[in-house]
């Protein structure tokens, strides 16, 4: 009895394990990504096409997939944006994202990578988080993680869209000027992204993509 009663203990682990996760209810928030989502990148004066596909990591043509709108690579016009696509993964079980490397340059500091380099599709604290060094140590040509949160859909709303552009809103917008832009029911938005009114002119809300 006593020596069958070892290997007894290690078969019931995984029971035990279950059963802690139903008594409190810690069950992963997410199970698996998915391979496509979108970044909505404001194209700020002085970037470029080149420039964005190194931020992404991404080559040139394949963003342009995602961009029927720009007729020319090499006159993409500030003030407008411009599709990314990226992997989105479920992080640590806890959410949905992606993280990207980025090369520090000289000055670079967290809020810069995530208002210009990035385009607010993040935050400073949300790249703080991911990173060992001090907001006010970080060195020059060092490599950090910039982390871009995203969405796979959400079957309760709809399963109509498959496809998600992570959209950093900007001073102005709202929810009509979005619903403008995308000619989505503005239910459907809201739906999608209960915590945000759209109306803060800044935080990122997730739009359904018009799918491959
Ligand atoms: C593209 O943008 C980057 C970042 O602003 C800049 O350093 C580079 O000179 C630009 N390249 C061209 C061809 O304009
Ligand atoms: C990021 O947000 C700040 C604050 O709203 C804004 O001033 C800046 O222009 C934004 N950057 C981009 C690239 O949209
Ligand atoms: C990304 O998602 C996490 C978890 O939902 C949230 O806490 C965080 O604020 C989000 N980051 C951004 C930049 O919105
Ligand atoms: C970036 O994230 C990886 C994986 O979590 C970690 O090992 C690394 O230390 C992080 N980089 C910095 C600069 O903190
Ligand atoms: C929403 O934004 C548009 C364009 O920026 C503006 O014309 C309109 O007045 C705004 N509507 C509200 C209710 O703020
Ligand atoms: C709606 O979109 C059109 C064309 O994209 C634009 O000319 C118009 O100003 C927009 N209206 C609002 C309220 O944003």
């Amino acid at each position: 009895m006593s020596i069958s009663s070892k290997p007894e203990t290690l078969i019931l682990q995984p029971t035990y394990f279950l059963l802690l996760l139903l008594i409190f209810n810690v069950e992963a928030k997410c199970r698996k990504g998915c391979d496509l989502a979108l970044a909505s990148y404001y194209i700020w004066e002085g970037s470029n096409l080149t420039y964005i596909s190194n931020i992404f990591k991404q080559k040139i043509p394949e963003i342009l997939l995602f961009n029927p709108q720009v007729s020319s690579p090499d006159t993409i016009r500030s003030g407008t944006r411009i599709n990314v696509p990226f992997s989105c993964e479920c992080l640590n079980g806890d959410f949905l994202g992606h993280t990207f490397e980025y090369k520090t340059e000289v000055g670079d500091t967290y809020v810069k990578v995530a208002g210009l380099a990035f385009a607010n599709l993040t935050t400073q604290y949300w790249i703080q988080r991911v990173n060992n060094y001090e907001p006010t140590q970080i060195p020059d040509f060092a490599l950090i993680n910039v982390t871009i949160n995203c969405s796979c859909g959400d079957r309760h709303v709809s399963k109509d869209y498959g496809l998600f552009t992570t959209y950093p809103l900007r001073p102005g917008e709202n929810l009509s000027s979005v619903v403008n832009e995308t000619d989505l029911p503005a239910d459907l938005l809201q739906r999608f992204n209960p915590d945000s009114d759209f109306g803060a002119g800044s935080g990122i809300v997730f739009l359904p993509a018009k799918g491959e």
